[in-house]
C-alpha cells in the first residue's frame, strides 16, 4: 500500500459530493494499492456546519496543498484557483478539476500542464457524461467534422421549465437551489459557461490553441415565453446549442439559442441533462447524452479522474 495525500479546494455542491464518493469508493482505491488520505479541504468559511466524513480537516488555510500528491479543484473562479494551484503545478504534480472557466480563460498558462498529462478534467464538460475521455483518445483516429451540443444544464432546465409554463426567474431560482448554476448565474444564462465548455472541447478536435474569443456567444436571457410557444406550434423546441464546424481553413464556433425539431437528439435530453452530436469522417455520427449538472453526477467524473491518476493513466492531453 502506498499513501497518497489528497487536497480538495472547495466543499460546495461538487466538493462535498467528491468527498462522499471518495469515501464510498474506498474499497476500489485500496484494491489499486492506495491508502488515500484527505490532507485538507479548503473553504471560505471553515466554521460552517458541513456534511463531511468525520475528522476531515476543513480549513481556510491553503498551506496543506504543498503536502499533497494529488489536488482536486472544485472551488470555481478563474484567478483565485490558479493562484493557489500555480506553485503546486510547477512542482509537476497532478490536478483534477471541473473548472471549465479557468481552463477556457487561462489556457496560455495551463496548456503545458495538460500536454504533460498533469490535468484531469472530464467533469469540466457535460459533468458525469464522458466526452473528454473519448475525444482525447479513440476519436482522434477519425477526422473531426463537426459537433453540436447542449452543454449547460441550468439553461436546459430553465428552457424545459418555461415549456411547462414556469417563469424564467422562478426556473433560474430553482436551478440555483438545486446546485446547477454557476456563481454568478449570468455565466450560464449569458451563454459563457457553454462557450467555456466549447473552447475546452475544441482543443481536442480542432486546434490545441483554440481561443475562447473565437466563439460567438448568445445566451438564453433574451428567450421569451412567446419564442418557446412559437417553436412548440411548429413542432420545435428552443435549446442553447454550442456548435463547432470546419469553415474553410478555420473553424466556425458559436453558442446561441436555436430552434430544433422536437425529435432531434439534442431535444431528448430533458431538464438538467446534456447531449452532444459528434461527427467524424471515419467514426460517423455519435450521440452522447446524460447528466450535465449537479453534485453527485459531477463527482462521478472527478472521482473517475482520481482513479485514472492512481492507476497511472495520464490526464487529458489536448492537440499539440
Ligand atoms: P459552490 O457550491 O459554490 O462551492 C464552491 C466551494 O468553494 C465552497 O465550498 C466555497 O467555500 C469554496 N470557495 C469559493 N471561493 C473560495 C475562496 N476564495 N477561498 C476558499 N474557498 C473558496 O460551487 P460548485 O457548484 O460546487 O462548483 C465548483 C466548481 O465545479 C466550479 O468550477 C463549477 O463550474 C464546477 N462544476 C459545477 C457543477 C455543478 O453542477 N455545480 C458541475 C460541473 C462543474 P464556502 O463553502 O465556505 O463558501
Ligand atoms: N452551471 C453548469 C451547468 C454546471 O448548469 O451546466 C455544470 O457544468
Amino acid at each position: 500500500m502506498r499513501t497518497v495525500a489528497v487536497g480538495l479546494l472547495g466543499c460546495g455542491t461538487v466538493g462535498a459530493s467528491v468527498l462522499r464518493l471518495l469515501e464510498a469508493r474506498r474499497d476500489i482505491i485500496e484494491d489499486i494499492g492506495v491508502n488515500l488520505e484527505v490532507a485538507g479541504v479548503l473553504v471560505r468559511d471553515p466554521h460552517r456546519e458541513r456534511d463531511v466524513p468525520q475528522g476531515t480537516r476543513v480549513t481556510s488555510d491553503p498551506s496543506f496543498l504543498m503536502e499533497c500528491g494529488l489536488v482536486i479543484e472544485a472551488m470555481g473562479g478563474v484567478d483565485r484557483p490558479l493562484d493557489l494551484l500555480r506553485p503546486y503545478l510547477r512542482s509537476g504534480r497532478p490536478v483534477v478539476t471541473a473548472n471549465k472557466a479557468m481552463l477556457a480563460e487561462r489556457w496560455d498558462e495551463l496548456r503545458q500542464y495538460a500536454l504533460d498529462g498533469d490535468l484531469y478534467y472530464e467533469a469540466s464538460v457535460m459533468a458525469g457524461t464522458p466526452v473528454i475521455g473519448p475525444m482525447s483518445t479513440v476519436l482522434r483516429a477519425s477526422r473531426f467534422e463537426s459537433l453540436e451540443a447542449v452543454v449547460n444544464g441550468t439553461c436546459n432546465y430553465i428552457l424545459t421549465r418555461m415549456e411547462g409554463g414556469d417563469a424564467y426567474e422562478d426556473a433560474l431560482a430553482e436551478a440555483q437551489r438545486l446546485g446547477y448554476a454557476e456563481d454568478p448565474p449570468t455565466l450560464d444564462v449569458g451563454g459563457w459557461d457553454s462557450a467555456h465548455k466549447l473552447a475546452v472541447l475544441a482543443r481536442f478536435c480542432a486546434d490545441g490553441d483554440f481561443a475562447l474569443s473565437d466563439i460567438s456567444v448568445r445566451g438564453i436571457d433574451t428567450v421569451t415565453p412567446h419564442d418557446i410557444e412559437e417553436a412548440r406550434r411548429a413542432g420545435e423546441r428552443v435549446k442553447l446549442v454550442a456548435s463547432l464546424r470546419r469553415d474553410g481553413d478555420g473553424w466556425a464556433a458559436s453558442v446561441a439559442p436555436t430552434r430544433l425539431p422536437a425529435d432531434h437528439p439534442l431535444c431528448t435530453a430533458g431538464a438538467s441533462r446534456n447531449a452532444m452530436v459528434y461527427r467524424g469522417e471515419e467514426c460517423g455520427e455519435l450521440i452522447f447524452a446524460g447528466g450535465g449538472a449537479g453534485g453527485t453526477i459531477t463527482a462521478s467524473a472527478m472521482v473517475g479522474d482520481v482513479l485514472d491518476n492512481l492507476i497511472g493513466f495520464p490526464g487529458h492531453v489536448p492537440l499539440h
